[in-house]
């Protein structure tokens, strides 16, 4: 396999972050010592510019850039490299003083005032002049700069905006997707319940707060509205920057499961995939290593958007945030874990928010690498440079990648459509199932991607597909030809019962020819209360065992599809609750139920077994990834536990970190990390 560095100036892991001079320039002294630190933490690449429009542009029209340009002088003199950023996240007052159709109107209709930083309108065309005006400026001045590796597109696009332009743009955007035919919309919207007929495009309006909220097919084609005009903001500073720069890649950084936006769309105008990682480390509701397994869940999500090269870690913090409900510091160790836990799981990035804490304003007391103190011998900063070094014998890993058998489907659309549903129970935990399902792939040594519905399943042995509710056009079709082809499906309760635009499935759920492929039919779904419980009993040679069952239980009507489960109690006692069916050359699971996890894991082993997915023997409270390049394999196991863990059919390799020679067992003291680079 072939190992290719993400980037042509620099072939090691990078470490650095936001830094953000632009609040020192009164400070030469903090500049220089900056300088000198930075190289005592290992660090390579810094991301400046961020927030820095109204340094660069104070008055309209009134540029300056040499303080940058002395920066970047001296950074990339000293080694490090530069992300720049479009510094787009935020505007000057004079911005909104001036051009009041840049702020956003919130859903309620109202413009807001200026202020905070995630608040301008996507479609506002005064807003896209005066970013492009910036965008060449700064491209002039630096595209060709030796230091500059990357851009860094705005700061987490985020938020909607309701205002008029917005408004008529997502008219348009109906008419185009409908064709110009208001039956059309009308039928698929099924809008003659509550007399919501629409006679034309334009007569439509945004899901205001204080307006139409109650057409499912309304609100999801709104939130692809969102999504297709940040896409298509995205894509205009993009576009400049490709234009004027050909050789410098794009990126933006994505937030974990960002609810508002569909990252699948907007990831592949994107040369790179980043994000921001800011979990509740040392929480008190669950066990370190769970914590880490959701975490790692997210950077499948992101490393899967593209699945053959790695991605990086933008942002995340060497000890506190600001903003979770307890703030509390990461624990000596946790640094190191959660630095190598990104890397493992595919990044070739470990960045920081921030370099150096600010004197005021909101994140002043938010974690960094230099604190208020301004000291080195700080706790944080020596875990800092221990990362560093730690890094720097990764070198070897940058640019291979990750390889599972095995995926998940999420997807933003089902999402979506899943909370706006009118039914079932409150929180229908769409989200937290999959993290669910996939902790126990993770907990059982096996890598899983994360995969949105429209990806391709071709290379995966095992789909995992929890909660499919809306089909968007083609993927049962896609469904049925990686089973036949010889995958393992695995769906569960909730899967097929709407198109892409929220109409059922006339003729059975699951629906879309899905009743093929399943060999049954669901005839109702119950939905439990919180209280209440079933069980399913497994009693054949695939699984015997009694397991948990809760909040939704389907009543099923086997057709082709062998029964595996069925439940134990309430008026569907005795019928079936979990089934396989032959497809093809692979075979094709439902689990008409939420079970528990323990009951999962037991299903799942015998899944794995059957398509010849070697899980791997784990103690509690280990992680372990592996990534794949022309040298080998770089296997990780990451102790979240404070014990000193033995482990076990180790693959013999070096140890990158220790430089032993690690031959079967493995012994890792607590809270360490072993990366194992074993040869082909
Ligand atoms: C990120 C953001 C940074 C900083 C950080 C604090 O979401 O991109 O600018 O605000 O949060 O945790």
């Amino acid at each position: 396999m072939n190992q290719k560095p993400l980037f042509k100036k620099i072939d090691e892991i990078l470490h650095g972050g936001d830094y953000n001079p632009e609040q020192w320039l009164d400070r030469p002294d903090i500049l220089k010592e900056d300088i000198r630190l930075m190289k005592q933490a290992g660090v390579n690449v810094v991301t400046l510019g961020v927030f820095s429009w109204s340094v660069y542009e104070p008055s309209e029209g009134e540029f300056h850039f040499d303080w940058l340009e002395s920066i970047m002088d001296n950074l990339y003199q000293n080694g490090i490299f530069i992300i720049l950023a479009t510094p787009s996240g935020a505007r000057p007052a004079w911005l909104d003083e001036k051009y009041p159709e840049a702020m956003r109107v919130s859903s309620a209709g109202v413009r807001n005032h200026h202020g905070v930083r995630h608040n301008h309108c996507m479609s506002s065309p005064k807003y896209r002049e005066k970013v492009g005006i910036m965008i060449q400026k700064l491209a002039g001045k630096f595209g060709k700069h030796p230091g500059l590796l990357l851009w860094h597109i705005s700061n987490e696009l985020g938020g909607e905006c309701y205002c008029d332009l917005c408004k008529s743009r997502f008219q348009e955007f109906l008419r185009k997707k409908y064709k110009d035919n208001i039956d059309g919309l009308n039928q698929e919207w099924w809008t003659t319940f509550w007399s919501h007929r629409f006679n034309r495009f334009d007569q439509i309006e945004p899901p205001y707060s204080n307006g139409e909220g109650s057409i499912h097919g309304l609100n999801l084609d709104w939130k692809r509205f969102n999504t297709w005009n940040m896409t298509d903001y995205m894509r205009f500073e993009i576009e400049l920057l490709r234009k004027l720069t050909p050789d410098v890649p794009v990126t933006t950084n994505f937030m974990r499961l960002y609810k508002t936006l569909d990252y699948s769309v907007m990831a592949k105008e994107l040369d790179l995939i980043s994000w921001d990682v800011y979990p509740e480390w040392e929480n008190d509701y669950e066990a370190a290593v769970k914590t880490a397994n959701g975490v790692s869940f997210d950077h499948s999500i992101m490393r899967s958007f593209k699945r053959d090269r790695p991605f990086i870690l933008m942002e995340s913090v060497p000890s506190l945030v600001n903003w979770h409900p307890y703030n509390k510091l990461k624990r000596p160790g946790t640094h190191k874990l959660s630095c190598v836990q990104a890397v493992a799981c595919g990044s070739d990035m470990v960045g920081y928010f921030q370099w150096r804490k600010g004197r005021g304003s909101y994140e002043q007391f938010h974690g960094a690498v230099m604190d208020h103190l301004g000291r080195s011998d700080t706790r944080v900063f020596k875990e800092v440079e221990e990362a560093g070094n730690l890094l720097k014998k990764l070198q070897p890993v940058a640019g291979s990648i990750v390889k599972p058998q095995a995926a998940m489907i999420f997807d933003w659309n089902n999402w979506w459509a899943i909370e706006d549903m009118a039914g079932l129970s409150k929180d229908k935990k769409y989200g937290e199932t999959c993290r669910t399902l996939y902790g126990l792939f993770i907990k059982n040594g096996i890598e899983m991607d994360v995969i949105s519905s429209d990806a391709d399943f071709g290379d995966y042995k095992v789909l995992v597909a929890p909660m499919l509710y809306l089909l968007k056009p083609g993927v049962a079709d896609r469904l049925k030809e990686f089973t036949a082809k010889g995958g393992i499906l695995i769906a569960t309760y909730l899967t097929g019962y709407v198109n892409e635009n929220t109409l059922c499935w006339l003729g059975g759920f699951p629906g879309d020819g899905l009743l093929e492929l399943f060999g049954l039919y669901t005839e109702e779904i119950d939905t439990l209360y919180p209280k209440d419980t079933n069980t399913v009993s497994f009693q054949t040679e695939f699984l015997h065992g009694d397991y948990r069952a809760f909040d939704y239980c389907e009543i099923i009507k086997p057709q082709t599809a062998r029964v595996l489960g069925e439940y134990t109690r309430d008026f569907y006692s005795g019928t079936p609750a979990v089934t396989v069916n032959a497809y093809g050359k692979g075979y094709a699971y439902y689990v008409g139920t939420r079970i528990g996890e323990d009951g999962m894991e037991a299903l799942f082993k015998k899944i794995w077994e059957q398509a010849g997915i070697e899980a791997v023997s784990l103690p509690e409270g280990i992680e372990y990834h592996s990534r794949f390049g022309n040298g080998g394999s770089f296997e990780f196991y990451l102790n979240f536990s404070d014990k000193v863990q033995r482990l076990t059919e180790v693959k013999p390799g070096k140890n990158l970190i220790t430089g032993e020679t690690v031959a079967e067992v493995l012994i890792l003291e607590p809270f360490d990390v072993a990366v194992i680079h074993s040869k082909l």
